[in-house]
């Protein structure tokens, strides 16, 4: 691949959109790649992914804007379907993914930050959906995905005005979990940068996840997911389903096991090494 690469490290997956030159914009080449290196995911050996942007500055830049600058209402619309099929599939992907947002974020960066689970991102982190200053709408689920995340008022605000937000007022209204700076010595100088100070907390969450028994936590993010988007009453008929799912697995043998071993006998094993079956 070009533009995409993929590592595994300890059960954690990490995607890196590779096109540093231009920031890391999302062109049909890239979003087809990262289609493909989704759907090579090796989902019995990963158990989080880790999406992040090459470089120091940028995490995703937009969409592509050469190559929007010529496209007609139908080629525009076509692209945006090519967007939202790639962001949905990372939406719904079975595995926790979070954002390591390094830098800019604006327009398709933003959005593709929003289709993880988790954001968490590098202290000099720009956030945005500057659409409407290029003559376009939000075009891979911003509109739709902003006004979740952090409320309509605010989503308005921010896409109507245009407006880039810091990595401080991101965290404030919500919209990113973690703000990670770059760690100095007690003279000041910068003894880990904030993108490596980034990815260590990035990996650090992602293994915390991946320790936890692999179908209860696929259970839970379908059952976050799939609840948004119903009423209450459906929203827990779901969350019954998949409770339910849990049950008569090794993992759940081995979890509720090793809690009563425990009661039993506080000297036995504490880290259950769970099986994913
Ligand atoms: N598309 C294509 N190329 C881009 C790009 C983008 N979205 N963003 C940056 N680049 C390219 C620049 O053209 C430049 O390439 P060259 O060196 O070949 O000229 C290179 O990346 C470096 O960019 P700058 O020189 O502009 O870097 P800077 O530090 O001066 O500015 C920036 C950084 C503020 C992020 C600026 O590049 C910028 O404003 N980029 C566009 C951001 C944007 O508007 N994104 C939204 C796109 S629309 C969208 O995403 C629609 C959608 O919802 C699907």
């Amino acid at each position: 691949m070009e533009f995409v690469l993929y590592e595994v490290k300890d059960a954690v997956g990490v995607i890196t959109i590779n096109r540093e030159k231009a920031l890391n914009a999302l062109n049909s080449q890239v979003l087809d790649e990262l289609n493909a290196t989704l759907d090579a995911v090796d989902l019995d050996a990963v158990r989080c992914l880790i999406l992040t942007g090459a470089g120091e500055k940028s995490f995703v830049a937009g969409a592509d804007i050469g190559e929007m600058s010529t496209l007609t209402k139908a080629e525009g619309e076509a692209f945006g379907k090519k967007g939202n099929d790639v962001f949905l599939k990372l939406e719904k992907f079975p595995i926790p993914v979070i954002a390591a947002v390094n830098g800019f974020a604006l327009g398709g960066g933003c959005e593709i930050s929003m289709s993880c689970d988790i954001r968490i991102c590098s202290d000099n982190a720009m956030f945005g959906q500057p659409e409407v200053g290029l003559g376009i709408t939000p075009g891979f689920g911003g509109t739709q995905r902003l006004a979740r995340l952090v409320g309509a008022g605010m989503a308005k605000q921010l896409i109507y005005t245009a407006r880039n937000i810091k990595a401080a007022e991101a965290y404030r209204i919500g919209l990113v979990n973690q703000v990670v700076s770059a760690e100095l010595n007690e003279a000041g100088e910068v003894v880990k940068s904030a993108k490596d100070a980034l990815m260590d907390a990035a990996f650090k969450m992602a293994a915390g996840i991946a320790v936890q028994a692999p179908i209860a936590v696929r259970n839970c993010k379908k059952a976050i997911n799939e609840g948004l988007q119903v009423s209450i009453d459906e929203g827990v008929a779901i969350e019954e389903k998949l409770f339910g799912d849990c049950f008569e697995t090794e993992d759940q043998k081995a979890g509720m096991g090793n809690f009563l071993k425990k009661k039993d006998d506080p000297t036995k094993v504490k880290v259950v090494t769970f099986v994913n079956k």
